[in-house]
């Protein structure tokens, strides 16, 4: 995937690939691991998403070329023309220009999808709160949140999961059913489904929190 950006006045954070963004394609491939648990979960064929915190887009186009029937790339103004030109840059490759929208987690949009999944956007304190109920406003009943997170700052990490826990059943997905050749030691895949009356409770928040 090629990811550049142009000189923008976006903040430092976005136009750049995290380490997360190569979360996605550390999910298992259901073609060479059909034995893997999550197979069926990771196999994005036939299904929507909205990603959170897009940054360049890295993960959002892994996503789109594992098989998602349709994606919106998402994030803040100042990022659009790195995400547009890198979009744009990908397109022979991926077939078409994968869609994108300004969607700011203060002001999550009334509206259902099948997968959300943000990559390594759990950083700031302050915008803990507002992304956790994006997370919550955009995910159906049945959906999933697919979360690809790396320990930026103890402050944030321990609200979010404590705000998590409040909302979501945690899961997170084994070192040993991810792609060998994209996981990484310190970043972690979560899978996340809303709390349902008379379900589950039980989850695996990290042990830190
Ligand atoms: C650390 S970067 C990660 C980018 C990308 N997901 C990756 O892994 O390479 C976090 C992203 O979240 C976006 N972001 C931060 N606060 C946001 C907010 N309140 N609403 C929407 N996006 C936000 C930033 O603009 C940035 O692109």
């Amino acid at each position: 995937m090629k990811t550049t950006a142009p000189s923008t006045s976006a903040p430092p954070s976005g136009p750049v690939p995290w380490s997360s963004s190569n979360s996605p394609s550390a999910g298992p491939h259901t073609s060479r691991d059909a034995q893997n648990p999550y197979a069926n979960l990771l196999d994005f064929h036939g299904k929507r998403a909205v990603e959170l915190g897009a940054g360049c887009g890295a993960a959002g186009m892994g996503l789109y070329l594992l098989g998602l029937t349709d994606i919106v790339l998402t994030d803040i103004p100042a990022v659009m023309p790195a995400l547009k030109h890198n979009l744009k840059r990908n397109k022979p490759v991926l077939g078409k220009t994968v869609k994108h929208a300004i969607v700011h987690w203060n002001k999550a949009a009334d509206q259902a999808k099948s997968l959300s999944p943000p990559y390594d956007v759990v950083y700031i304190e302050e915008t803990v709160g507002p992304l956790v109920s994006t997370m919550e406003a955009l995910v159906k009943d049945d959906g999933v949140v697919l979360l690809g997170y790396q320990l930026r700052s103890p402050e944030a990490h321990q609200l979010f999961w404590e705000m998590c826990e409040r909302v979501f059943v945690i899961e997170k997905v084994p070192h040993q059913d991810l792609h060998p050749d994209y996981a990484y030691e310190e970043a972690d895949v979560f899978v996340l489904r809303k709390k349902q009356k008379g379900g589950p409770t039980h989850d695996a928040a990290p042990d830190s929190v």
